[in-house]
């Protein structure tokens, strides 16, 4: 409680998530979205000033990843040190998934260890089975090809920090649109904004599901091209979204072989497509080929950088959801 109130006093925002779980999107109107970044700020300040807080001494968050992650594990754990918490790491190599036990009796016991569950599973819909189950908030961290709503939250806050704004954006998004999460998060967040528009731009293997499209119709300007129109495509964007081939969703290594190497983004590619000089290109990687190496000593390469908006932006939302 002690440090509960040190932190509201610190930063005089009253928590509005308190006790949610963070499944999807969906659950994010405008206000929500803006308060998130608006607290995620104040953790950048937080961080930059003192380093650290012991708001959340004492608390103890389990992370669950049951398929491979780098960043969005490490991200998650930083940001409840950040905070003064614990972490208790459970993956696929320590988990007892592989004695035969199922995910129900997994969070069954995981939950009396901690006050807050952070989960990736490689099915859709996990996060929701875990949060039907246990009493603590669960924060999804990527559900199979469904959805990736901290990752989404992180983009906008990265977005509006460099833009200063989220409405009027036009951002064009290329890669893995079908099986791609991050991108089914984000459209629907950016959807709360006024005259966003997106391109979005794909093979016609790998276009955007029909349920993201419906839940952003009407609400975003949107446009959907095949690969060869990319370059017409860049001009007009203040963002250039790519995404990795999602590999491990696909049905055979052939058909997986068959979309790779689609596209490449270069300081060459951007300057003939006739891109605007603080055009600002992120990516969730891990990157495959998407982005020539060369490209990262481009001004215009922001995806090194779009990863610490992710500390922070969880530990906003670690602490919204335990603040009372
Ligand atoms: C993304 C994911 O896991 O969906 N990575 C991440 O969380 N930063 C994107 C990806 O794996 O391609």
């Amino acid at each position: 409680m002690q440090g509960r109130r040190a932190a509201s006093q610190v930063h005089g925002r009253k928590a509005i998530l308190s006790g949610m779980d963070i499944l999807s999107a969906s659950q994010f109107d405008r206000k929500r979205v803006e308060h998130v970044l608006d607290v995620a700020n104040d953790m950048r300040l937080l961080v930059n000033n003192r380093g650290a807080s012991s708001e959340l001494a004492g608390k103890v968050m389990v992370s669950l990843f049951l398929e491979p992650s780098t960043r969005t594990a490490s991200s998650f754990s930083a940001a409840m040190y950040r905070l003064g918490g614990s972490v208790l790491t459970v993956n696929e190599a320590t988990s007892s998934a592989k004695k035969g036990e199922t995910f129900e009796d997994t969070l069954r016991v995981l939950e009396n260890y901690a006050d807050v569950i952070v989960i990736r599973h490689p099915q859709i819909g996990a996060a929701k089975r875990a949060a039907d189950l246990v009493s603590i908030p669960v924060l999804n961290a990527g559900d199979g090809a469904g959805e990736h709503p901290t990752q989404a939250l992180m983009d906008c806050f990265c977005m509006r920090t460099l833009k200063g704004r989220l409405d009027g954006i036009t951002m064009t998004v290329v890669g893995d649109l079908k099986f791609g999460r991050t991108i089914h998060s984000l459209a629907v967040l950016l959807a709360n904004f006024e005259n966003v528009k997106i391109n979005f731009v794909s093979t016609a293997g790998l276009r955007l599901p029909d349920e993201v499209k419906a839940a952003i119709k009407g609400r975003v300007k949107y446009t959907e091209s095949l690969m060869p129109q990319l370059a017409e495509k860049i001009a007009e964007a203040d963002v250039l979204y790519a995404t990795r081939i999602q590999q491990e969703r696909f049905a055979s290594v052939e058909e997986y072989l068959a979309e790779k190497g689609s596209f490449c983004i270069s300081t060459k590619f951007l300057d003939d497509a006739g891109a605007k000089k603080d055009l600002a290109v992120l990516h969730p990687l891990p990157r495959v080929d998407e982005i020539a190496p060369s490209f990262d000593a481009d001004p215009r390469a922001t995806y090194f950088k779009q990863v610490r908006y992710g500390v922070l932006t969880r530990m906003a939302l670690i602490a919204e959801v335990l603040r009372s």
